[in-house]
């Protein structure tokens, strides 16, 4: 089957969390399967930065107001997946991939409006229509909705049919509907039951309603989503399309994350040797600045986008008891200011213990996955969740909220069996509580051993979850016309 990915980040071109290393793994194994996939990916600032790429096609993107252009480079093959960089420096030749200074750019949906116009303009100058075009999250959220709208009668895409994938329902894409007509998109659609959303444009919403099938990336953040609780404002619409939607965990890309192989770790270990993982951990305390190392106290890994969803206002609640237990926390991230103005605080009150840097910086981040011995991640929501699992590859026991993907990769330490530990109640005591639970189990070795082993034994190899994507392609492509535009409110499902 022929597959396009249309996404807004991906491993190696760029990246500022999971999606990115979804999009870099998940087609390698759909073409491992056999299907011919591309990826769609805006060439930003840093993307291939210097380096002159083949021109692959020059795009016209019909915009009302006047026609704009922009070119499709080569981004090259590999592993059987070719990737195509969208190259419009008015919109994409910036410092930040979504914003700056912590602010979003203010013209983020034209910008995307732009990359989903030349994803559909350049599968129309390839040539040959796609069978599946698969998109994520709101940047890529215009894709259905312009083929629901602007292209509906287009007969080159009557057979494509688009998935979505919801990586994350926090992010939706609003903008004010001034905005509409510069966007191309008709005011027809500015209604309940289309793309308005309390007196805004919301993309992210677009998506759900127009796509063919909606995806997300665990069993239970499917659930999740369908509750008021979790929904952020939209579970009437995911309620509205629930046969249209599941959950499929995300996989991990074990040639990138993997102890026994990582070139960006100081020593290798595997389960039967884990001398490399000591070795890890005095690196890291070494490049986090600890004065006297202590290769007895446990390091509290942290790894992470530093946003509200992550949950890291509990951190502040519980530095106390915390920095009373004889722990390093080893943090990196960056994000919201207010987060970063946190860590960098409680780095400076307690300069023994909490070692934090703000940035983003990939090898430190495989370093504390390896060095670190556990991993704390108490997310108020998590859909799916990276870090964790590969947590557990590099024998790092993670401490989770039972939320999302987090939930459903990770088992509660109890006699002999479990891979971490989970607290359910988004509080300070049941984080703190959990903390100690693990804090009391690395006290003793044998048992310790044993939840590092029962981790590392984990399997979560993406080809299992392809499999499910792929079966999903296959029945959408099977479901011809009936399949396209099932959207809630317009054709009862
Ligand atoms: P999210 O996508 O919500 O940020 P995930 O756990 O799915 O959360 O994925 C986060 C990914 O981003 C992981 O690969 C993680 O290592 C990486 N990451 C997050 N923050 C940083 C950082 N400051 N430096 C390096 N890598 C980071
Ligand atoms: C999002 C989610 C995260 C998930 C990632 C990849 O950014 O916050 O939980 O793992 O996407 O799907």
């Amino acid at each position: 089957m022929k597959v396009l990915f249309v996404a807004s980040e991906g491993v190696p071109f760029s990246k500022t969390g999971g999606l990115a290393d979804v999009v870099g793994a998940l087609p390698k194994a759909l073409a491992a399967l056999g299907h011919e996939i591309g990826v769609f990916l805006p060439r930003y600032r840093g993307t291939m930065a210097g380096r002159g790429l083949a021109r692959l096609a020059s795009v016209t993107l019909p915009f009302p107001s006047a026609l704009k252009f922009a070119t499709v480079e080569d981004g090259g093959e590999s592993n059987g997946v070719h990737a195509y960089l969208f190259n419009s420096p008015q919109y994409f030749d910036r410092d930040g991939l979504y914003q700056a200074h912590g602010q979003d750019y203010p013209d983020n949906a034209q910008r995307f409006a732009a990359f989903c116009l030349g994803a559909l303009e350049f599968l129309k100058r390839s040539g040959s229509p796609p069978d599946i075009i698969h998109c994520h999250d709101w940047q890529s959220a215009l894709v259905p909705i312009y083929l629901w709208s602007l292209y509906r009668e287009d007969p080159f895409f009557e057979k494509a049919r688009v998935i979505f994938t919801i990586h994350n329902l926090g992010y939706q894409g609003l903008f004010p509907p001034s905005m509409l007509a510069a966007m191309a998109l008709p005011t027809s659609l500015f209604t309940m039951d289309g793309i308005e959303y309390y007196g805004q444009g919301n993309l992210l919403k677009g998506g759900i309603l127009y796509s063919d099938f909606i995806s997300t990336v665990s069993r239970k953040y499917a659930e999740e989503i369908q509750t008021k609780e979790y929904g952020c404002g939209l579970e009437g619409v995911l309620v509205s399309r629930k046969a249209r939607l599941q959950g499929i965990l995300n996989g991990v890309d074990y040639d990138e994350w993997n102890p026994a192989t990582d070139k960006l770790l100081p020593a290798n270990y595997t389960p039967s040797d884990l001398k490399g993982k000591e070795t890890c951990k005095v690196d890291l305390l070494k490049r986090m600045g600890a004065r006297n190392p202590q290769a007895g106290r446990p390091v509290i890994g942290i790894v992470s986008r530093f946003a509200t969803q992550k949950g890291f206002d509990l951190i502040a609640e519980i530095t106390e008891p915390l920095m009373a237990a004889e722990v390093y926390v080893a943090a990196l991230g960056t994000g919201e200011p207010q987060y970063e103005e946190l860590f960098r605080q409680m780095a400076a009150r307690y300069p023994d213990k909490f070692l934090v840097k703000v940035a983003y910086d990939n090898t430190l981040a495989h370093l504390i996955e390896a060095g670190a011995d556990m991993f704390l991640m108490p997310s108020r929501y998590e859909p799916c969740g990276l870090n964790q699992i590969y947590s557990l590859k590099y024998g790092t026991p993670p401490v989770v909220r039972a939320t999302g993907g987090l939930d459903d990769t990770i088992q509660d330490f109890a006699g002999q069996t479990g891979t971490g530990f989970k607290f359910s109640e988004y509080s300070a005591e049941a984080l703190i509580g959990a903390i100690e639970r693990a804090i009391e189990a690395y006290r003793r070795p044998n048992i310790w051993r044993k939840i590092i082993k029962n981790g590392m034994s984990k399997d979560f190899s993406w080809p299992q979850s392809a499999r499910q994507y792929a079966a999903i392609y296959e029945q959408l492509a099977k479901g011809g016309a009936a399949g396209r535009g099932l959207a809630a409110g317009h054709v009862p499902e």
